[in-house]
C-alpha cells in the first residue's frame, strides 16, 4: 500500500495535490540552440518549439491553469534576419490555422498582447480570426504575446493616461494601480503567478515588466523544444513549495 502511495506521487497524475498557478507566463527560449546542437537551421528549432506550444497548452488545460501567456515575438525580435522573422510569422499562421478547430472544441480562448498593427497582414488577420472564433470560450485563456515589449506597453499606457488627464476624463489623483492596469494590454487579465524561462538564461527580456512584480520565477536549463508536460509539472511543484508574501511577512 505504501509502495502504491509513493508510486502515485511520482506520476503525472499527482498534480491534484499541488497548488496550481492561476496564470503562468513563459519565455520560450532556446529554440536556436536546440537546432544548432543538431546542426539544423534555427527555424527547425522554432518549428519544434511550436509542438511544445501545443503540448504545454494541453497540459495547462489538464492541470487547471486558467491563463497561459507565451512570449512568441518581442518588439526586439524584428532585429533578427528577415528569413527568421518570416519563418516565425509563417509558423504562427501554421499553428493558428492547424490548431484552431481543436482548440475551439477544447474551449480554449485565444487572446493576444502587443502591438498587432505592425504585423504583416496574413498573421494579423489569422490572429484576429482566431480571437473572434474563440471569444466566447472560457476554458484555458491562451495569450500570445506578439510584437510585445513591456516598456512599449507602459509607454503607451502613460501616453493614454496623460491624454485622458488633458481631456479631463480622469483626475491625476485617480491614478492608482488598478487604473494603470486598465490601460495595459493585459486589462482584465490577472497578473502571472509563475514566470518560467527555459534554456538557462536569467533575464526578463522586456517581458511583462509591470505584471511580474510579485510573480514567482522559475528558470530551467531545458531548451524550449524539450520542455514537456513533466518539465512543466516540475516547475509547478517548485512553485507549489514556495510561500508568497506579496511584500508582507
Ligand atoms: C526564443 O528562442 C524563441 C523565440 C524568439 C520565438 C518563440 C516562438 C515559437 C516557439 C514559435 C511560434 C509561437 C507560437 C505561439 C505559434 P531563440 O531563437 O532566441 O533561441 P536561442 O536563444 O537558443 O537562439
Amino acid at each position: 500500500m505504501f509502495k502504491a502511495f509513493f508510486k502515485k506521487k511520482n506520476t503525472i497524475e499527482s498534480f491534484e495535490d499541488l497548488n496550481i498557478p492561476n496564470h503562468i507566463a513563459i519565455i520560450m527560449d532556446g529554440n536556436g540552440r536546440w537546432a544548432k546542437k543538431r546542426n539544423m537551421p534555427r527555424n527547425v528549432g522554432h518549428k519544434a518549439g511550436v509542438e511544445k506550444v501545443k503540448t504545454i497548452s494541453k497540459a495547462c488545460s489538464k492541470f487547471g491553469v486558467k491563463y497561459l501567456t507565451l512570449y512568441a515575438f518581442s518588439t526586439e525580435n524584428w532585429n533578427r534576419p528577415d528569413q527568421e522573422v518570416n519563418g516565425l510569422m509563417d509558423l504562427l499562421v501554421f499553428f493558428l490555422k492547424n490548431e484552431l478547430t481543436e482548440m475551439h472544441e477544447s474551449n480554449v480562448r485565444i487572446m493576444t498582447i502587443g502591438d498587432l498593427s505592425r504585423l504583416p497582414e496574413k498573421p494579423r488577420k489569422t490572429m484576429e480570426n482566431a480571437i473572434k472564433t474563440t471569444e466566447n470560450n472560457d476554458g484555458l485563456y491562451l495569450i500570445i504575446a506578439l510584437n510585445y515589449g513591456g516598456r512599449a506597453e507602459i509607454k503607451e499606457a502613460i501616453k493614454h493616461i496623460a491624454q485622458d488627464v488633458k481631456d479631463d476624463k480622469i483626475k491625476v489623483d485617480a491614478i492608482d494601480d488598478s487604473l494603470i492596469e486598465n490601460y495595459l494590454y493585459t486589462k482584465n487579465i490577472p497578473d502571472p503567478d509563475l514566470m518560467i524561462r527555459t534554456s538557462g538564461e536569467f533575464r526578463l527580456s522586456n517581458y511583462l515588466l509591470w505584471q511580474l512584480a510579485y510573480s514567482e520565477f522559475y528558470f530551467t536549463d531545458v531548451y524550449w523544444p524539450d520542455f514537456g508536460e513533466h518539465a512543466l509539472l516540475e516547475a509547478i511543484k517548485v512553485y507549489s513549495s514556495r510561500q508568497r508574501r506579496f511584500g508582507g511577512v
